[in-house]
């Protein structure tokens, strides 16, 4: 089996402005250095708003921080009269690595179809950047069609059309789970996550299925998050609310303590 790094990422959503961003930033950096963490054993990414993305990308930089960074959205434009849109272009010029597509909330409260979400992961890709593209059913599609159906055939609309082997990170975020305490079992998620890697080689290949990290959020704490990576296809945590406390974000981080 191809070794995946695990990739733990904190989507912050919209908290810390860029004065707390960089407190925090620093905060989490010596933690996980008085912790004696070792940081090649994973990968770990920050998402924070648009607005912290210079600061803690300028942080990062002059004190070598290793965290990757990543946007929350990006637009499905690369420039031009689009008012509000941020694109990919200068994403990549602030040194993002990744940039979160399809989250539920911009689903549910900025109505992005799965045409959106799609045309968002070609622009990603167009500027160099890795997508992590959200997939996840809601309570009502669990009791109506079970877990996967809905996150699977997301994902196979986000990946179609693009070429072989292209580079994506993919989180199974269960809506229901999201920010509600509850937690898919271990079981639930490697289920689906298994399914998910599976789309993934068939839209973009067996190599690109082996490499593609596959990522499990909604309600990750330091207490669960180990049981969630001992299943073979969940290669990491998209983390909401417990990525914003530098004590329980670094116990996350080193779940394999
Ligand atoms: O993108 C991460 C997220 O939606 C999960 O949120 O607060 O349940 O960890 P939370």
């Amino acid at each position: 089996q191809t070794r995946r790094t695990p990739f733990i990422a904190g989507n912050w959503k919209m908290n810390l402005d860029h004065l707390q961003a960089v407190a925090f930033v620093q905060k989490l950096h010596w933690t996980l250095k008085d912790a004696g963490h070792e940081t090649d054993t994973v990968e770990v990414g920050l998402f924070p708003p648009f607005t912290d993305l210079r600061t803690v990308q300028t942080l990062v930089d002059a004190d070598k921080i290793p965290f990757a960074l990543g946007a929350q959205d990006v637009s499905a434009h690369d420039s031009g009269p689009y008012t509000g849109e941020i694109s990919g272009a200068f994403l990549a010029k602030l040194e993002c690595r990744y940039v979160i597509i399809g989250h539920s909330e911009r689903r549910q409260y900025h109505g992005e179809t799965d045409e959106i979400v799609a045309s968002k992961v070609a622009a990603a890709l167009r500027h160099g950047l890795v997508p992590v593209i959200c997939v996840g059913e809601t309570a009502e599609d669990l009791e109506t069609h079970g877990a996967s159906a809905v996150p699977v055939a997301q994902l196979e609309k986000a990946l179609a059309g693009l070429a072989s082997g292209s580079e994506v990170v993919v989180a199974y975020e269960p809506v229901w789970a999201i920010g509600s305490g509850q937690a898919a079992t271990a079981d639930q998620a490697q289920e689906v996550c298994a399914k998910l890697r599976a789309v993934v080689g068939d839209a973009l290949g067996a190599d690109a299925a082996a490499r593609t990290r596959v990522l499990y959020g909604g309600s990750v704490k330091s207490g669960n998050i180990a049981r969630f990576m001992r299943e073979p296809d969940v290669d990491g945590a998209l983390v909401g609310g417990a990525s914003l406390v530098v004590d329980e974000f670094a116990a996350i981080i080193r779940y394999q303590k």
